[in-house]
């Protein structure tokens, strides 16, 4: 059973004495936790979504082959069982199919994709309530949410949605992460934000089960920053919140108290959930904080992310929940289409990082620009575009739009992305536009006016 978590519970008001580079110890709740969290994780394949986690070559080996090359499945079978897969099967040892929370219309699109034969009555009947739920959004759904990640037969097998967890242990409090595993959607139920719309599914975890792969993920990662708890005073507040509404991103992306961006996840009620020293991490060094995270760095010296660090995790008020969308509706983000083939870097990076706010048209109507007091710009509109340099585009992407006295939320990509992806997001903008920036910039003359 899980234990008091004493220790885990002094850890806020210690917060200034945590040094730089200390290994995480996770607890002693279990001495063999580490090998029975381990051994757990393999079985139940949590390697195939997640970085940082054991392999999940047996996982992979017990999920069945599905699709023309598995056995034959009734598409009655399939629907049914994907509403509550969770079982314990003593031949598959705790190896198991865990649930999606997939509503009745993705159920419908999965079993025209997986299953054959005719449709039973029940079956029928979502049928006729979700008539666009054929195979081809089942194969959308199966790839959104990583099916592959254990089955084999539809996509190619590779790794699946979710975030990497190599430094988990140092990211998120113990208490949140007990609580996550046992009931994930309970504690977050909208799922990745931004538009993957990959979800963690539930595995109905037992008490000792989400306690021994705790414990696991607490003993990653190593820390690098140390920060002060000592509250903000109202000049520092001030100093911090006009920092976030002038000069800083992170509302373009973030949910503060109550209005922002769904890029990112909402940083509402932060300190339940994260460790604040990680928070530092993530302002000072996303890359290194969250390996693979699509969050640019934005410059900012090491005491200005300090005060927005105990800013934010001194903000009280729950978290207000997301918008949960179905992946069988057609205005779900997941479905914002990606430009082109993607085959090109361009396209393909406009589609990672700018589809959000600025559309899959480039017309400045992404999913995300309600969200934002200021539009973003139409990259489509060839009369605005034209008035605007190369240099001025690039500049804009490297640095923000706030370089350019435009509206803050603009991310600056300059950290993120290379000169040379830059370059080829300017020309995507100028497929789009179909325009070129004025003659005084382009005709060979090359200098600014
Ligand atoms: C099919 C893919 C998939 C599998 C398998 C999977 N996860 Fe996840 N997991 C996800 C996705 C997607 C998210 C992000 C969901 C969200 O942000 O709400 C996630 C989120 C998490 C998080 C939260 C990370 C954070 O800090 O926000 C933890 C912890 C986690 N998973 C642990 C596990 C463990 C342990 C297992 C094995 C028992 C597992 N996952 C299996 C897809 C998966
Ligand atoms: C973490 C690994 C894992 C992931 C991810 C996963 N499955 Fe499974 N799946 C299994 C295992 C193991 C079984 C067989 C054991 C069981 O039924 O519990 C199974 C069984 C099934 C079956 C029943 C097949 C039969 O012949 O009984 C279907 C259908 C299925 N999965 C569909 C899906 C779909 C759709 C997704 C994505 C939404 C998915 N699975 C994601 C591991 C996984
Ligand atoms: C372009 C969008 C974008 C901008 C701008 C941005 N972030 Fe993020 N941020 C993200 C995404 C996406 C994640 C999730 C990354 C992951 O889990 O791999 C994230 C994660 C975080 C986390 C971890 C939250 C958690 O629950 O684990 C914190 C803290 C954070 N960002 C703070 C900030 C701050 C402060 C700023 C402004 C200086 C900022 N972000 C700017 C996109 C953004
Ligand atoms: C969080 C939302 C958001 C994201 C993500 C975002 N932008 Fe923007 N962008 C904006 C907003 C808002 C403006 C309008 C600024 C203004 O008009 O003051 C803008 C303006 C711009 C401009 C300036 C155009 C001009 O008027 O000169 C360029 C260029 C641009 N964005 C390119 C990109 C590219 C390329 C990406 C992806 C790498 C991207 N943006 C991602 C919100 C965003």
């Amino acid at each position: 059973m899980r234990s008091p978590t004493a220790a885990r519970a002094l850890f806020l008001p210690t917060l200034a004495a945590v040094v730089a580079a200390a290994g995480v110890g996770g607890d002693s709740r279990h001495p063999d936790a580490q090998e029975d969290g381990g051994a757990l994780a393999a079985e139940l394949g949590c390697g195939g979504c997640h970085a940082g986690m054991p392999a999940p070559d047996l996982a992979r080996r017990r999920a069945p082959t599905l699709g023309p090359q598995g056995d034959p499945i009734p598409a009655d079978f399939v629907f049914s069982y994907l509403a509550d897969p969770v079982r314990r099967r003593d031949d598959l040892g705790r190896t198991r199919m865990p649930d999606f929370g997939l509503d009745e219309g993705e159920r419908v699109a999965l079993a025209a994709l997986l299953g054959g034969g005719d449709a039973g009555a029940e079956l029928a009947a979502a049928q006729r309530r979700h008539p666009d739920a054929g195979a081809e959004l089942g194969r959308r759904i199966f790839a959104a949410l990583g099916c592959r990640a254990c089955h084999a037969g539809i996509d190619p097998p590779g790794d699946g949605p979710g975030p990497d967890l190599t430094r988990e242990g140092v990211r998120v409090r113990p208490d949140w992460l007990d609580a996550y595993l046992t009931a994930p959607w309970r504690v977050r139920s909208e799922g990745q934000p931004g538009a993957a719309g990959a979800r963690m599914p539930d595995y109905r975890l037992s008490a000792e089960e989400a306690s021994a792969l705790a414990d696991l993920l607490m003993r990653t990662g190593a820390r690098f920053a140390s920060l002060d708890s000592v509250p903000l005073t109202r000049f520092q507040t001030d100093k911090t919140e006009r920092l976030l509404e002038g000069r800083l991103a992170c509302l373009g992306c973030h949910r503060i108290a109550g209005r922002g961006g769904r890029i990112g996840p909402s940083l509402e009620g932060l300190s339940e959930r994260v460790q604040p020293e990680f928070v530092l991490e993530a302002i000072l060094d996303p890359a290194r904080a969250m390996p693979g995270s699509p969050m640019p760095h934005q410059p900012l010296g090491v005491r200005e992310a300090a005060l927005l660090t105990r800013y934010l995790i001194g903000q009280s008020g729950a978290r207000q929940p997301e918008p949960v969308t179905s992946l069988a509706d057609a205005s779900h983000p997941a479905w914002a289409a990606p430009l082109g083939t993607a085959a090109a870097a361009g396209p393909t990076l406009y589609a990672e990082h700018c589809v959000a706010c600025h559309g899959a048209q480039g017309r400045g109507d992404g999913w995300n620009a309600p969200n934002l007091p200021v539009p973003p710009t139409a990259h489509s509109d060839p009369q605005l575009m034209s008035r605007r340099p190369d240099d001025a585009l690039f500049d804009a992407i490297a640095g923000g739009a706030w370089v350019l006295g435009g509206s803050p939320r603009m991310p600056p990509f300059g950290a993120l992305l290379s000169a040379a992806d830059i370059r080829s997001l300017v020309a995507t903008i100028r497929d789009l536009c179909g325009c070129a920036g004025p003659a005084w910039s382009t005709d060979g003359r090359g200098a600014l006016p």
